[in-house]
């Protein structure tokens, strides 16, 4: 596969909206579930979202492909502060999706549900801490530099 040339921009500027579609898609048939009492629909509604999920993963797949694999040298000052940068930007995302998680655990019943969402918050809690540490690592080699 292409790497870092202007055909794997060009491809991701081609794949990139796929995902973005699969997730109107999954959007539009939850709520036609919600709106549509028909058994036939149901079924396919549920079949859709279903695949689409299954379809972004591979979305994302394909992005990941497309990303370069190669480190190219040792990142300069100005890109590490930038990924500093990013990283705080990061941070309050993976720890906003945490929160998120946790506000909803407090109001599940269901065993599967509640399950489920502990799983993923404390995934997040996870990628939380893996941020962190990439901080530090980042801050070790400025100090250093
Ligand atoms: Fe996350």
């Amino acid at each position: 596969m292409a790497k870092g040339g202007k055909s794997t921009k060009a491809l991701m500027g081609i794949v990139a909206p796929m995902g973005k579609e699969e997730l109107k898609m999954i959007g539009l048939y939850l709520g036609l579930l919600d709106e549509i009492d028909d058994e036939e629909a149901w079924y396919l509604f549920r079949k859709m979202i279903s695949e689409s999920a299954h379809h972004l993963t591979l979305d994302t797949e394909m992005l990941l492909q497309l990303a370069p694999g190669e480190r190219k040298g040792a990142a300069t000052r100005a890109e590490l502060e930038y990924l500093r940068g990013k990283l705080d930007l990061a941070e309050k995302g993976e720890q906003k999706a945490y929160d998120m998680y946790d506000r909803a655990l407090a109001k599940m019943d269901d065993p599967y549900m509640k399950q489920t969402v502990r799983w993923i918050r404390d995934e997040e809690e996870k990628h939380v801490r893996m941020v962190r540490e990439l901080k530090e690592i980042v801050t070790r080699k400025l100090s250093r530099m």
